[in-house]
């Protein structure tokens, strides 16, 4: 039997996991859960919010499940640590970047598909009323390198410094002590670039899609986003049936809200990835809809985009959208080769939403609170055995 490692997290990462698994044993999904710790308790607790048997579990089973966790920059993080372990070096990190890097998940899929009737779908006007074009893109992000990769300084050491000094662009920083500089670094290599292109067209090629647009900004980030583009121009090569359109970031954010019907796949680094997915995310219903994957040779780890949302944790009942969770795990089921039950499973939240008799409170656009009941939402566990019943 599969052994999935179940790693809820922080917030509401822990109200709607155990929704998705309800939805997994409801569809005849024979699998074993086991527990991992992950997140903020654990770096207030022990200093580390990626434990050691939680990275040791995923190694054994190498399928994780993933709610949310809460992140708070360096300094905040420092505060909230328990008292013994202050001053002793230890460094906050997003465990979920941490996983990513430690096992190579470098493909991250972010599908963002509108479900008919869904009342958060992009709207376009037109003369005299509106359309609704449905959009069915789903993004590639390069998930382990990049903006993202960490290697950045405040207060570069000096052998840092000289090396940058090389650089002739350098000399616009000539007079910047160096405690007075902050340097993100974006490092690409060939190998990631070729893998995330290749990924996304056998994607495409697999599923029908007519296009790979890589969007990325090489008239100025000449080298990386430069690799990116020239790697997946050699690739388009060998799927004569689609083709390569390219962007610019930044033009893209502004497409997506005229034209987004048109893009089919799509790849980009890490950062960029991330803007890009949430932005055609929120096209299809936002966050409460917007599922993902994270995949690496031999692990992979499955999550809803969304964060762990503090503000709504304690609400009881629970007052969040289950569907970007249980859509995570629709993609497990895929990865699994189960795709007669994912597909079992989106069909019945296709069915709920085009009913639109039992919706989140999102979808009613409503402000989140425990008010909304009494607005017509429904809780979490309501929309996830409204859904269980028209498996
Ligand atoms: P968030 O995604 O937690 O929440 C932003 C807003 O989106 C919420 O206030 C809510 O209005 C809405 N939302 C999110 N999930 C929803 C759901 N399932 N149903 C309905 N509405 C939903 O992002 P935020 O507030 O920026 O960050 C909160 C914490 O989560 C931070 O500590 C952040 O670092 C962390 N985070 C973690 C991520 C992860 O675990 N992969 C990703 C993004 C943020
Ligand atoms: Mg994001």
């Amino acid at each position: 039997m599969t052994t999935i490692v179940a790693m809820p997290g922080d917030g509401i990462g822990k109200t709607v996991l155990p929704e998705s698994i309800k939805v997994l044993n409801a569809v005849g999904f024979k699998a074993e859960y086991v527990h991992a710790d992950i997140g903020w308790d654990f770096w207030c607790k022990e200093g580390n919010a990626l434990p050691q048997r939680t990275i040791d579990l995923l190694e054994k089973h190498k399928i994780g499940l993933f709610g949310a966790i809460t992140s708070k920059p360096k300094d905040a993080a420092a505060k909230e640590l328990d008292p013994s372990l202050r001053d002793k070096g230890y460094v906050y990190f997003s465990p979920i970047v941490g996983l990513r890097q430690h096992f190579n998940l470098d493909i991250c899929i972010r599908p963002c598909k509108s479900f008919k009737g869904n009342p958060l779908n992009f709207i376009r006007r037109t003369k005299n009323s509106f359309e609704e074009p449905l959009v069915d893109t789903v993004i590639f992000r390069q998930n382990t390198e990049g903006l993202y990769a960490g290697v950045e300084w405040t207060n570069p050491p000096k052998t840092v410094r000289d090396a940058f000094e090389t650089h002739s662009k350098m000399k616009a920083f000539k007079n910047v002590p160096s405690e007075d500089l902050a340097i993100s670094t974006r490092i690409m290599s060939r190998q990631a670039c070729q893998r995330i292109a290749r990924e996304a067209f056998e994607y495409a090629k697999k599923f029908g899609y007519k296009n790979v647009t890589i969007c990325e900004k090489p008239n100025v980030l000449r080298e990386t986003s430069g690799m990116m583009l020239n790697e997946a121009k050699k690739i388009a090569k060998e799927y004569p049936g689609i083709e390569i359109w390219d962007t610019n970031i930044d033009a893209q954010m502004m497409w997506l809200t005229k034209n987004p019907e048109n893009y089919g796949v799509i790849v980009a680094e890490n950062m960029f990835g991330d803007i890009i997915s949430d932005g055609f995310a929120g096209l299809v219903g936002g966050l409460g809809f917007a599922c993902s994957a994270n995949i690496g040779k031999d692990v992979a780890v499955f999550e809803p985009t969304h964060g762990s949302a503090p503000k709504y944790q304690e609400l009881n009942p629970s007052i969040v959208n289950p569907i970007a969770m249980i859509l995570s795990a629709c993609m497990m089921l895929d990865h699994l080769g189960e795709k007669e039950k994912a597909e079992r499973i989106r069909t019945a939240i296709a069915k709920v939403i085009e009913e639109s008799k039992v919706q989140t409170y999102d979808m009613l656009k409503l402000k989140g609170g425990p008010d909304v009941f009494a607005k017509g939402a429904c809780t979490t566990g309501e929309m996830t055995d409204e859904i269980i019943k028209n498996l």
